[in-house]
């Protein structure tokens, strides 16, 4: 069994539809802090299967320790359970580090304590902080962190890496998301923020719906060609799917070290206005957008060198930029005219 932490998260989700088309069994445990739980009957209606579901605050061992002792099955595990607004945690340093940290130390400590060997930890590109070349691969500088977000990754892979410097029975694996965007063919799961969303993708497409006023562009005086700050952006269900990958490494004892880094991007870099004017011809809607001051946090650019996954992971990303905007557009459109206040 997989034991998927935050699965029923936007990323998380989506893998575990992933799992599940594998023909593996998952467990999912997620406090339910960003996600709603009855993305579970719409993973089901998806595949046909239900995982298995435990409410837990990973963050508070005692609750950790229950989980294990209760699950003496699981054969690998999916780390997603984490904040991850890179905003927000500028504004709320503390609930980040205590939130990230905590979790993923629990679940190493059980790890540990039920021989559990195999595990794939959801990264960030937030680790190479602004790059000083770039594209950005896997040995590039690991840059002071720019928000409390990306510096709890930066000790995160930190951890895991001393804990596989003394464990050589451990299997770990980092991957280091770009910008997660889009949603599953079905519209059945997507991205769906509390509140005001944090990332631009929902921001814009609950704009196109008529839910946000106008969208704020973050800055548009960045050294970058049309002045606006550049990502990665990279489909969720792509992204999906190199977990998968990942987790098959691990199982059969394909990975060369006992911990491996992955960039997990297109390799291709767009611009605010670039994914404005992609959503426009992926809708067929002009986004109302102002333009304000940079926001806190934020750097200019990055995008990926994905050679080492293409490579040694034989995966690589097949979704445009369009596409994933309009699986974005559908999602929004059928959680607002199916889902909400159901
Ligand atoms: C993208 C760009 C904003 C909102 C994300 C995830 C983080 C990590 C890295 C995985 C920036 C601009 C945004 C808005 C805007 N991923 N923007 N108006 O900050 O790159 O971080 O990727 O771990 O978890 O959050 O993504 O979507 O917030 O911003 O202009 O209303 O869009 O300034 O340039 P970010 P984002």
């Amino acid at each position: 069994m997989i034991l998927v932490t935050g699965g029923t998260g936007f990323i998380g989700s989506h893998t575990v539809v992933e799992l599940f088309e594998e023909g593996m069994d998952v467990l999912i445990a997620d406090n339910l802090s960003n996600s709603y739980a009855d993305v579970i009957d719409r993973i089901e209606k998806i595949t046909g299967k239900r995982p298995m579901f435990e409410e837990i605050d990973l963050a508070k061992s005692e609750k950790a320790d229950l989980l294990f002792e209760k699950y003496p099955n699981i054969k690998a595990i999916i780390h997603f359970a984490a904040s991850k607004a890179v905003g927000e945690s500028v504004e709320k340093p503390l609930l980040y580090y205590m939130n990230n940290l905590n979790s993923l130390m629990n679940v190493l400590e059980n790890m540990k304590r039920h021989s559990i060997n195999n595990i794939v930890f959801s990264s960030s590109c937030t680790v190479y902080g602004e790059p000083d070349e770039l594209p950005v691969h896997e040995q590039s500088p690991i840059k002071i962190a720019n928000s409390p977000y990306g510096n709890t990754k930066q000790i995160s892979e930190e951890i895991l890496k001393d804990i596989s410097k003394i464990s050589p029975d451990m299997n770990i694996i980092s991957l280091r998301y770009f910008n997660p965007i889009g949603a599953h063919q079905s519209s059945l799961i997507g991205e769906l923020p509390i509140g005001i969303p944090n990332n631009l993708v929902p921001y814009i497409t609950q704009t196109g719906y008529g839910i946000r006023e106008e969208l704020t562009v973050f800055g548009d005086d960045y050294n970058t060609p049309d002045g606006s700050a550049v990502r990665d952006y990279i489909d969720v269900v792509d992204l999906s799917r190199a977990h998968i990958v990942a987790i098959h490494r691990l199982l059969n004892n394909e990975n060369k070290k006992n911990y491996e880094v992955f960039n997990l991007g297109t390799g291709t870099g767009s611009s605010v206005f670039e994914v404005i004017n992609a959503f426009k011809k992926a809708s067929g809607l002009k986004i109302k957008y102002k333009i304000s001051g940079r926001r806190e946090g934020d750097i200019e650019k990055v995008w990926a060198d994905t050679s080492f996954a293409n490579k040694e992971l034989g995966w690589k990303a097949e979704t445009s930029l369009e596409q994933s905007l309009k699986t974005a557009w559908d999602w929004e459109n059928y959680y607002r005219k199916n889902l909400e206040n159901k």
